[in-house]
């Protein structure tokens, strides 16, 4: 690895640029303007895009008639990095250890975008010139639903046209293993205020005489599940496609990716989820109501006799073909008001939200990228479905007309959203390689 990308990466990684909170805005500013430096070096003309929220980098080469036109889309935007005592080494003080280097962002997202801006730096430096026409688009906001990039696509439609998008923002299904996912699971977000009393009270002057806020809130989410653990909200599956029997059988022949393994990399005293599905079906192919956040009460040291006035709750929901976000939000919106104990109100907040993807594995683009990706790894790719969120990636489809490759070099154990993520620098250079071989064979 070369040194000053090891020092690009480490400067990347040193801006927090925690999207989701407001006094993080100015990190997420000067980490774009970096961007937007680093591009330029690098020979590309880059422009500083300003949104309601936080700026869009785009960046392309000289365009020629003729050529490819392919737009590689990233984030430069991070998840919170707390629980913060949880890390062994500080979020945004990045530190190299056994080749993994540990951030917040190092996989999620700025690794695999570097990579990609690496790749171009050094095809540039070798042969003055790209194979395609590109354009990079990295956005500051994937990790809160991506709102103000639609308007951006819409607005440059003409601009931005191209023959297909590249991603690297998901994972491979093992170390060495070249991945290509051809769905993405959508998401929908739901908050939930319970509110009892108007104040705080004496659990001892008014326990058992009126409802206790937190009280009504666990007993409103447990209604969420059966004791199947399917979700219990009606017409919740409805729109659901089954399974094919094809993917089923793919998904059985992946070299990786058994219970075991994925039990491993989750941490998690054992695998649990809905009835009558593999653990593969419910990650990549099923819906979920998730509890992100919880909070009501008492929370500091020791005791406190009080019923808690109000509590909250935060709600996602993992969306699948051919669910409607907005169809999904209103269905839980109803089911938690007529589940609602009585004695208290209920106050919900439709939140971001993105539709799944699915595109076809067989596709002209995909086999192109798999030729790149068995070059670069030596290896046959396992073609998946993801279970996380590109929330852009469908508006890619409808706005642009392109389809989504999704070539991803996320490892199982990246700790992405958790403390202590990381990323091999093996695959920042594999980035590197795959960026180049995927431009060439997309050329063709
Ligand atoms: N890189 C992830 C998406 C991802 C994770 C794809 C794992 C495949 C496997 C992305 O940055 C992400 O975390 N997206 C959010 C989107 C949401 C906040 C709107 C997600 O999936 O939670
Ligand atoms: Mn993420």
């Amino acid at each position: 690895m070369r040194a000053s990308h090891l020092e690009d990466f480490y400067t990347f990684l040193r801006f927090p640029s925690v999207s989701t909170d407001d006094a993080y805005s100015e990190n997420l500013n000067e980490c774009a303007h970096w961007l937007i430096e680093k591009l330029t070096s690098v020979g590309l003309t880059a422009e500083l895009v300003l949104t309601p929220g936080h700026p869009i980098v785009w960046a392309r080469n000289k365009h020629q008639k003729g050529r490819r036109t392919v737009l590689i889309y990233g984030h430069y935007d991070v998840q919170p990095p707390d629980p913060l005592e949880l890390w062994d080494s500080p979020p945004f003080d990045p530190v190299l250890k056994d080749g993994y280097v540990f951030a917040r962002g190092s996989t999620d997202n700025k690794g695999q975008i570097l990579s990609h801006i690496l790749g171009v730096q050094e095809a540039i430096e070798q042969k003055s010139d790209l194979p395609v026409n590109l354009h990079f688009v990295i956005e500051g906001e994937e990790e809160i639903g991506s709102a103000n990039l639609g308007n951006f696509l819409h607005q440059h439609r003409e601009k931005l046209g191209c023959d297909v998008v590249v991603v690297s923002d998901t994972g491979m299904v093992a170390r060495g293993v070249p991945t290509l996912s051809y769905g993405l699971r959508g998401v929908a977000a739901l908050e939930l205020k319970v509110i009892g009393a108007k104040i705080d009270l004496h659990s001892g002057i008014f326990g058992g005489a009126v409802a206790n806020a937190a009280t009504v809130l666990a007993r409103l989410l447990a209604t969420l599940h059966d004791n199947k653990r399917h979700v219990a909200i009606d017409g919740f599956y409805d729109q659901v496609a089954p399974l094919q029997d094809w993917e089923r059988e793919m998904w059985k022949k992946l070299p990786v990716n058994s219970d075991e393994q994925i039990l491993e990399a989750s941490h998690a005293p054992a695998l649990v989820g809905e009835e009558g599905y593999s653990t593969l079906e419910r990650i990549w192919a099923r819906p979920t109501a998730e509890i992100n956040g919880l909070g009501g009460g008492y929370q500091g040291q020791g005791t406190k006799t009080v019923i808690p006035s109000q509590a909250m709750a935060k709600l996602t929901f993992r969306l699948v073909p051919n669910q409607n976000g907005d169809e999904i939000v209103d269905l839980a919106k109803k089911h938690l008001q007529k589940n609602m104990p009585a004695g208290a109100t209920l106050e919900m907040t439709s939140g971001h939200s993105g539709t799944w993807y699915l595109t076809d594995p067989n596709s002209k683009f995909v086999k192109a990228a798999e030729r790149a990706l068995k070059k670069v790894f030596d290896r046959d790719v396992a073609l998946i479905r993801e279970g996380g969120s590109i929330p852009i990636v469908s508006d890619f489809r409808s706005i642009l007309g392109a389809e989504t490759l999704l070539l991803g070099l996320a490892l199982p154990d990246c700790r992405a959203h958790s403390p202590n993520e990381n990323f091999p620098l093996e695959n920042l250079d594999a980035g590197i390689r795959m960026n180049q071989a995927v431009l060439e064979e997309l050329a063709a």
